[in-house]
């Protein structure tokens, strides 16, 4: 299989369903290849980890949007990512990470480990209710979305009563960062967009009138100050860290339990041995990584795994291949734990490096263990169903039963 034939097929509703085939036959050409005039996919660990950390390759600019999406300032989907962090260059980018970064430091990731156990007790007990008498339940909407969206709304400081209302626009918007999107996906991504800017433009004036103490006061306070942080920043960075905040670790936990459930004897160390969490949970993220890809332009021809990536060119940056690559990580289509090294690339490198990996990591290592200790019983109850989608992995449903709660 070619280069091009091997993309066509990882686009295709089979490769978003299982794009690992894939990526071994694009790895087959080497860890960096071209895969158009201006367009090359890195799929090696070294490779992807070199770039993203390289400072002359950067996020797309507003000229090469122009290019791919003349289009784009009339999309509320496309326009509002341009002006978050996730998808802007220094100065601006490290401006408006900085004035994010404070709710993020390790001490405050930390105080937050009480928050995500109350959480993830209450939930569990929901979910064992529900699925009393051996009913099935989803665990997607019973646990793996609740958990992390209640916790980043604890951070924003968004009501408890709202947060229902974040999964379909949510879900809608992030359509946006596939590769490939349709007409139709991208009126779906705009329409989601629409309704997170409406809410938190509301949010805005809320705060405005009366401040609290929340990330959202302090994003507000810093756009009031003066030039820190201007009005479209203000709406854009809000919108991404609520989606950004929840979506990716809704499908952590979600990937991460599939994973368990088919490997039963390594459920069961985790039960007996919650200590080895941080392990477990890197390894999850490595071996079905719930963003697979990223991508970025270089402003200067770059040399990278025996390639030259000519300057202005589209690079595709596929993480979970990079998960996957052999020459880092030995039999990597095995599940272990165990292994030497693990730092996977699920959550960036560089400049762009999630904001958030702490909060997610600490969210899967304390739901975790704590699902398989407290529902010893848990048990695949049909066929989960994939979502459709390239970049952001994870399942729509994963219908679980819940066996008898541990005393
Ligand atoms: C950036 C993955 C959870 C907020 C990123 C990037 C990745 C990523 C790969 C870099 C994208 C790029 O370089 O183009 C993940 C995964 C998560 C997760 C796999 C969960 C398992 C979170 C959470 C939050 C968050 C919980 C917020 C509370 C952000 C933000 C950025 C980001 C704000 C942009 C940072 C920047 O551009 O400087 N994330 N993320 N993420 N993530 Fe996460």
């Amino acid at each position: 299989m070619d280069v091009a034939e091997a993309l066509a097929v990882l686009m295709s509703p089979q490769g978003r369903v299982d794009p690992y085939p894939v990526y071994e036959r694009l790895r087959g050409h080497g860890p960096v290849v071209q895969a158009g005039p201006n367009m090359y996919v890195v799929t090696g660990y070294a490779e992807a980890d070199e770039l993203l950390r390289d400072a002359r390759v950067q996020v797309l600019d507003d000229h090469l949007r122009d290019d791919l999406l003349p289009a784009w300032r009339d999309s509320p989907a496309v326009s509002s990512i341009a002006r978050s962090m996730l998808r802007t260059n220094p100065p601006d980018h490290s401006r408006m990470r900085r004035l994010a970064a404070g709710a993020f430091t390790p001490r405050r990731i930390a105080a937050m480990r009480d928050v995500v156990t109350a959480q993830a007790d209450e939930l569990v007990d929901m979910m064992a209710a529900a699925g009393r008498d051996g009913t099935p339940v989803d665990f997607m909407a019973e646990f793996a979305y609740p958990l992390p969206v209640g916790v980043i709304c604890a951070l924003l400081g968004v009501p408890t009563a709202d947060r229902p209302l974040f999964r379909r626009w949510a879900a809608d918007l992030t359509g946006i960062l596939e590769p490939e999107i349709t007409p139709a996906e991208l009126a779906v991504a705009d329409a989601g967009a629409t309704e997170l800017r409406g809410y938190f433009t509301e949010l805005v004036a809320a705060r405005r009138r009366r401040p609290a103490d929340d990330l959202t006061t302090a994003l507000v306070q810093a756009h009031d100050a003066g030039d820190r942080l201007s009005g479209e920043e203000l709406l854009a960075n809000l919108v991404i860290l609520l989606v950004a905040g929840f979506e990716t670790t809704t499908n952590l936990l979600g990937n991460g339990l599939a994973v368990l459930l088919a490997h039963p004897g390594a459920a069961d160390v985790l039960r007996r041995h919650p200590e080895h969490a941080p392990a477990y949970v890197d390894e999850l993220l490595r071996f079905d990584s719930p963003v697979q890809l990223t991508t970025r332009t270089s402003s200067e021809t770059v040399r990278v795994g025996g390639a030259e990536l000519v300057a202005g060119s589209w690079i595709l940056l596929l993480l979970g291949a990079a998960n996957r690559d052999p020459r880092r990580y030995p039999t990597p289509e095995r599940f272990d734990p165990w292994r030497a090294q693990l730092a996977p690339l699920s959550f960036g490198a560089g400049p762009h490096y999630c904001l958030g990996a702490g909060l997610a990591r600490l969210e899967a290592q304390v739901a975790v263990p704590l699902l398989l200790r407290r529902l010893p019983g848990l048990a695949p109850a049909g066929t989960p169903r994939r979502r459709s989608r390239l970049t952001l992995r994870g399942y729509d449903s994963l219908p679980v039963t819940v066996g008898e709660p541990a005393p």
